[in-house]
C-alpha cells in the first residue's frame, strides 16, 4: 500500500493488523508493580494512527486512557531540549551529563551508572530521565504542569495525572531512588533525590489514550511542526535527534530489535504503549498492556511490525 491509498483501505488494513497482533498479547504479562498495571485488562487492544492532514485511522480501544510512564521520557525530554535550545548553558549541562547511547540493560539498571560516573547512557533508561527532570527543576517554575500543558496541546486535548498511579509509583521506587542517589554521589543530581523522584512519578502517571499519543507524537514525525497548529514545537534538526534517541534507546535492549523489526523510532511505556514515529506520514500508537520480557508491549511489537511492513514505513 502507498500513501495514496483510501481512507477504507487504511481502515480495513488497520483492521487486519489488530486480527494478527491480538492473540499474541497473552505471550506477554501485566507490569505488577502497582496495582493500576496489575488490574489492567490484559486484552484491550488499540491502534492509532493520525496522518499530517489529522485524518485518523483506529482499531480498538484507541479512547481508553491509560498511565504513558516511560512514554512521557519523550516529552519531558523535549521540554529540557526546548529550554536547552534558548540557552547554551542548559544545552551544555544537558548534554554533559546524560549520553546518547544505547545501554543494552534493562531500562531500571543500576549496573552502567556506577562504571560510567553518575552519567546515564540516554534519557530513555529510568537513570537518563532522572537527570533530565533534574534540568527541568532547575529551569522550569513547575515542571509537571508544564509538561502536561505541552502534552495536552500537542493531544488537542487536556490530560490529567493520575495522582492515585503516581502515589504508587512513588511507594515502589526503591530502585529509582537507589538510581538517584548513586548518580548525586557522582554529583549528577543538584536538586533533592524526594523532588526529582516526585517529578518523575507525575510524569509517568499522566493519563492518555492511544488517539491522544499518536496526535501528540506527530510534531515529531514532522519536522518539529505540530500539524495540528503549525506551531514549531522543537527546531528540525532537533526533533530529529529525538526521533534518533528513540529508535537507538527508545525501547531499552530491545531498540536492536525494533529497528530490525518495525524500522520506525519507537517510545514504549511499561502500561503498553508504543508511540512510533513514520516520518512525514504518521504518529501512530499502540496499546496492549501485556508485556515481553524487554517491558515492551508484546501484541504492541507485533502491531508495528505488521503495520510497517504492510504501508511500507520503515524509515531504512
Ligand atoms: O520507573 C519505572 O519503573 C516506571 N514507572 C516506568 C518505567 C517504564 O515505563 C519502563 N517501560 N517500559
Amino acid at each position: 500500500m502507498t500513501a495514496s491509498d483510501t481512507a477504507q483501505d487504511l481502515d480495513a488494513l488497520l483492521e487486519e493488523v489488530a486480527e494478527v497482533a491480538r492473540p499474541t498479547a497473552r505471550q506477554g504479562e501485566l507490569a505488577d508493580y502497582i496495582p493500576a498495571l496489575r488490574d489492567e485488562d490484559p486484552d484491550c487492544f488499540g491502534l492509532a494512527m493520525v496522518d499530517m492532514d489529522g485524518t485518523e485511522y483506529v482499531v480498538g480501544d484507541v479512547d481508553r486512557p491509560f498511565a504513558i510512564q516511560s512514554i512521557s521520557k519523550v516529552f519531558s525530554l523535549v521540554l529540557a531540549m526546548q529550554k536547552a535550545d534558548r540557552a547554551e548553558g542548559v544545552k551544555k549541562e544537558l548534554w554533559d551529563r546524560v549520553g546518547v547511547e544505547p545501554s543494552g540493560d534493562p531500562f531500571n539498571s543500576l549496573i552502567q551508572l556506577e562504571r560510567e560516573k553518575g552519567i546515564p547512557r540516554n534519557p530513555m533508561i529510568n537513570a537518563g530521565a532522572l537527570v533530565v527532570d533534574d534540568v527541568l527543576l532547575g529551569h522550569c517554575e513547575n515542571p509537571r504542569e508544564e509538561m502536561k500543558a505541552l502534552v495536552s496541546e500537542l493531544a488537542g486535548e487536556e490530560v490529567t495525572i493520575d495522582e492515585r498511579v503516581a502515589d504508587a509509583e512513588e511507594g515502589t521506587s526503591g530502585r529509582n531512588r537507589a538510581i538517584a542517589y548513586l548518580m548525586q554521589s557522582f554529583d549528577n543530581l543538584h536538586h533533592t533525590v524526594d523532588e526529582v523522584i516526585d517529578a518523575y512519578a507525575h510524569q509517568c502517571a499522566v493519563q492518555m489514550t492511544a488517539r491522544q499519543l499518536a496526535r501528540a507524537s506527530r510534531f515529531l514525525a514532522n519536522d518539529g511542526v505540530d500539524p495540528a497548529t503549525g506551531k514549531q514545537i522543537l527546531r528540525p534538526p532537533l526533533a530529529r535527534r529525538v526521533a534518533a534517541i528513540m529508535l537507538t534507546t527508545g525501547t531499552y535492549d530491545a531498540a536492536g530489535e525494533f529497528a530490525f523489526d518495525v524500522g520506525l523510532p519507537c517510545k514504549s511505556g511499561v502500561a503498553g504503549a508504543i508511540m512510533a514515529l513514520a516520518p512525514d506520514r504518521y504518529g501512530i500508537t499502540v496499546w496492549s498492556p501485556p508485556l515481553d520480557s524487554s517491558g515492551n508491549s508484546r501484541a504492541g511489537h507485533v502491531a508495528l511490525h505488521e503495520l510497517a511492513e504492510r504501508l511500507e514505513l520503515s524509515i531504512f
